[in-house]
């Protein structure tokens, strides 16, 4: 039974759900005992709110990644994304949405300074947004900041591995952990941001052993991007697996091909605009009675 009402007849229709019962950083820790996860988590990004009412029956988790840099901006990296989008969106995801925990991605330049900076944007983040957790990349360097978050009720996820953020030092955005030392750096990041008390983990681009190794050392579950089907759950940008960029990266499945579709929606917009077939009857307001 829907524990929610939502009205979504129409693009102006009230968007906000009555608050639910979401999902929590304590249950969704609580899902990995004993180094298993009987049923993995699901998380998908969203950055808009009807996009997080579409998908938030169906995950665990929506992050409202600062890949929307990217997917919504169009920049050329993560790296000028800002607090102001964050909120933005983070926001909006959550107005959206009533199930699923929403995390927001700190962006670059928001909490790398110092545990202390990081508080006022992860706090900024969690007020503005009403969002239960944040996201933030990076290893052993980090874990003094999660710890400091942690101990100060800001639910942290982590983000090991592949970190977008990083792209000028690590040079692009291919697999990490070839070499043996990388792949011993990785798993070093995963323990020491889990023992700073991260929920989860976000483990992205890593070869599958570098993943079994992450999901068995670390207590805390694992969600892998392009980290096979080794860890406790699984993160996609919504936008990749929907089919709305022409490059499928090889860790991503396409469920759908929504570029074609919308393409062709709007071709057929224009074609009916042109030859005057739209709007018809049916489209017009007309006196009553
Ligand atoms: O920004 C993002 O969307 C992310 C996911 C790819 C995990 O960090």
């Amino acid at each position: 039974m829907s524990t929610f009402t939502i009205d979504t007849s129409t693009s102006r229709a009230t968007p906000s759900p009555v608050p639910g019962k979401r999902m929590t950083a304590p249950s969704i820790r609580a899902r990995k005992a004993n180094g298993a996860t009987e049923q993995p988590i699901v998380m998908l990004t969203a950055y808009t709110m009807r996009t997080a009412q579409l998908l938030d029956p169906h995950c665990d988790m929506l992050l409202v990644g600062d890949s929307l840099g990217q997917v919504i901006y169009g920049l050329q990296s993560t790296i000028p994304v800002t607090m102001e989008m964050m909120c933005a969106h983070g926001a909006a995801v959550v107005r959206g949405s009533w199930h699923a925990l929403v995390a927001v991605d700190m962006p670059f330049g928001s909490y790398e300074g110092s545990p202390e900076q990081a508080f006022a944007s992860a706090s900024r983040l969690m007020k503005e947004t009403g969002c239960a957790a944040v996201k933030l990349e990076g290893g052993e360097a980090m874990a003094p900041t999660v710890d400091f978050l942690t101990h100060r009720g800001i639910p942290v996820i982590g983000h090991v591995g592949l970190t977008p953020q990083a792209v000028n030092m690590l040079g692009g955005y291919g697999a990490r952990g070839r070499e043996k030392r990388e792949a011993e750096k990785i798993i070093a990041d995963a323990q020491a941001i889990d023992r700073a008390g991260a929920f989860c983990i976000v483990l992205e681009g890593v070869l599958e052993d570098i993943a079994n190794d992450v999901a068995k050392a670390v207590e805390a579950p694992v969600i892998g991007i392009g980290a096979s089907a080794q860890c406790d759950g699984q993160v996609l940008v919504t936008e990749d697996m929907l089919g709305l960029f022409e490059r499928t990266p090889r860790f991503v499945k396409r469920y759908d091909d929504l570029a074609s579709r919308i393409g062709e929606a709007a071709r057929t917009y224009a074609d009916e605009v042109r030859a005057r077939t739209f709007p018809t009857a049916d489209q017009t307001y007309r006196p009553k009675g």
